[in-house]
């Protein structure tokens, strides 16, 4: 499993919803969450791996001994949000590229755990921003179609230099 980087075709893949989840499902995950802590990431989404499903997974600490902040979303909803907040954004397909987007404040969520069970939950600070970025990896919005025009040319080196770098595969 690797990390797939903009801009390769399957970030923009449509994604599948996942029902019954089994083992297999449950094995990918949990090398999703090998592979965010290794790039020191705090979420990473199905498509960066190259899987169009409805799944990703968080750790806002970025730590893996933190396995309480540990959270896998199959088939994420935002069901309620609440005010707006503007803060910085990385991510693990876009390396060096941080821009400022913004999201809602606080959120209220529904989506099911790796053994099918559904929850709601209701997030704010960090982890309502993750969950947004990672929302957005599974509609097939990217970082760089939440730049403005003053982004597109703040970073048109570095967006030019992951083009040059992107090679596709067969
Ligand atoms: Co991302």
């Amino acid at each position: 499993m690797n990390i797939v980087r903009y801009p390769d075709p399957r970030l923009m893949a449509r994604t599948l919803a996942v029902k019954d989840p089994d083992d297999e499902v449950r094995q990918k995950i949990n090398a999703m969450y090998d592979l965010m802590y290794e790039e020191q990431g705090v979420g990473l989404a199905a498509p960066q791996v190259g899987w169009s499903a409805r799944i990703f997974v968080m750790n806002s600490t970025g730590d893996r001994e933190q396995k309480e902040a540990q959270r896998a979303f199959l088939n994420p909803r935002i069901r309620k949000r609440r005010g707006r907040v503007i803060g910085p954004e990385g991510c693990l397909s876009f390396p060096g590229l941080f821009i400022d987007v913004e999201r809602a404040a606080w959120i209220q969520v529904e989506f099911d755990d790796p053994e099918g069970t559904s929850h709601t939950a209701e997030l704010d600070g960090f982890e309502a921003r993750i969950f947004q970025h990672e929302l957005d990896h599974l509609d097939n919005v990217l970082l760089v179609h939440r730049m403005s025009q003053a982004d597109r040319i703040r970073h048109r080196d570095a967006l030019d230099r992951l083009q040059r770098a992107y090679e596709p595969i067969g």
